[in-house]
């Protein structure tokens, strides 16, 4: 019984990830653009404010849940699973810090803030990307490790 529910939360935990997977590639793409084509950052902004609060917000949520749920399942709980937790925290924690720079940039838009510091919070979210990405493959890694060693 114990182990069905852990099959079915890794499921849950794996679907969650790769909803956020697919949300974090098209925001990345959507960031990098404006670099390009100056005159899209505003819009750029304001689709990432809403994508971060309505799509992105609760799918991390829910990858933190999952994560905490497996954790509470998972016996014993090895060192390399804490490096996992570790891995996967740290690219969670990145990805909140994200969207605070995200919705705090959106309302200073708003506010009629100066191009300089608009830029800069842009470049803060871009850097996000980078860091959140390594520790994420690191999490995967493992994850993808634990899956095989369950599935046998
Ligand atoms: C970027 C974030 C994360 C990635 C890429 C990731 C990836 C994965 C993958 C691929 C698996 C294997 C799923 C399966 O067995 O089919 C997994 C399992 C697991 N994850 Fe995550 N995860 C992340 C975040 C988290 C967080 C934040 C936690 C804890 C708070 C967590 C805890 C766990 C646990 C305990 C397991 C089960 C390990 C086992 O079956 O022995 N994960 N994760």
């Amino acid at each position: 019984m114990e182990n069905q529910a852990h099959n079915v939360l890794a499921m849950v935990h794996l679907i969650m990830l790769s909803m956020w997977g697919g949300v974090v590639a098209t925001e990345a793409v959507i960031e990098i653009y404006p670099f390009r084509r100056r005159e899209l950052h505003a819009a750029t902004i304001r689709f990432h404010y809403w994508i971060d609060l309505l799509v992105e917000l609760p799918l991390v949520l829910a990858v933190i849940a999952t994560g905490i749920a497996l954790l509470c399942l998972t016996d014993p709980v090895t060192p390399l699973h804490l490096v996992k937790v570790g891995f996967g925290g740290v690219a969670v924690a990145i990805n909140l810090f994200c969207i605070v720079v995200v919705v705090k940039r959106g309302r200073r838009l708003e506010r009629g803030a100066d191009d300089g510091s608009l830029w800069r919070s842009s470049r803060t979210v871009l850097a996000c990307f980078a860091i959140g990405l390594l520790c994420a493959g690191g999490a995967a890694t493992l994850g993808f490790r634990f899956a095989l060693e369950r599935l046998g």
